[in-house]
């Protein structure tokens, strides 16, 4: 989807309705842990911009705190820079375009691991042994993902050295409620607009792809 139809579908504003799950991920964790956070898969930085906000409002960020985004995506990357810049955080936030199989830090960098909806991608198998790489002992990694794909996949987290600490539930079908179906009505409208007389049809398409949490 180009950014002209994101910014057109409202696209940014649908996928904040789920910050209040970022904010309570963020807050069950110890402070001391949130000073280097890497999140893995960030995209065009919808929970990056989370991170930076709630870490700012926490005054926890300390001279030497950092929140390092990575992905492989180099256009969703591109549109993120452009997005760091213009809100002043260059400081603060630094993305880098990498894979989360290979990130290339050094050991125990991180206190702090954030991935939403990426591990499933390459895999749990595939993801963990590099995120407990990278993080200090002790430290915490916040996975979201869909239920039905991370239920049965909870029993393998200790083969990875990671132990599950507690689990924050989404509200059941959010996904479908908060973004696929305000997105699915205003695709419709915004389809019954271009096909209004007197206006040109562009060659503009998209698709959309929806989990069911
Ligand atoms: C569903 S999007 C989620 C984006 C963002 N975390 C969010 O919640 O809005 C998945 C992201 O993972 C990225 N991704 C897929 N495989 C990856 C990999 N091996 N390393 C890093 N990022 C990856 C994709 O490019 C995409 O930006």
């Amino acid at each position: 989807m180009s950014a002209r139809i994101r910014q057109e579908l409202g696209v940014d504003e649908l996928r904040e309705r789920f910050a209040e799950y970022t904010r309570a991920a963020y807050e069950s964790l110890p402070s001391t842990r949130n000073q280097r956070i890497l999140e893995i898969g960030c995209g065009r930085g919808a929970v990056t911009f989370r991170l930076a906000r709630l870490s700012e409002s926490a005054q926890e960020f300390a001279p030497d705190s950092e929140i390092v985004g990575i992905d492989i995506d180099g256009d969703a990357l591109a549109e993120l820079a452009r997005r760091i810049e213009v809100e002043g955080l260059c400081r603060r936030v630094q993305i880098l375009q990498r894979s989360l199989l290979v990130t290339g830090f050094a050991d125990e960098r991180f206190g702090l691991v954030w991935a939403e909806g990426v591990v499933h991608i390459p895999g749990l198998e595939a993801s963990l042994p590099e995120c407990n790489r990278i993080l200090e002992p002790g430290g915490y990694f916040v996975l979201v993902e869909a239920i039905a794909w991370m239920e049965p996949r909870l029993r393998n987290l200790p083969r990875f050295g990671f132990e599950l600490v507690e689990r924050i539930p989404w509200e059941p079908d959010c996904w479908w409620t908060r973004y696929g179906k305000p997105l699915e009505a205003r695709i419709r409208r915004a389809l019954a607009r271009s096909k209004a007389p007197g206006r040109s049809r562009g060659a503009d398409a998209c698709a959309i792809t929806g989990a069911v949490a």
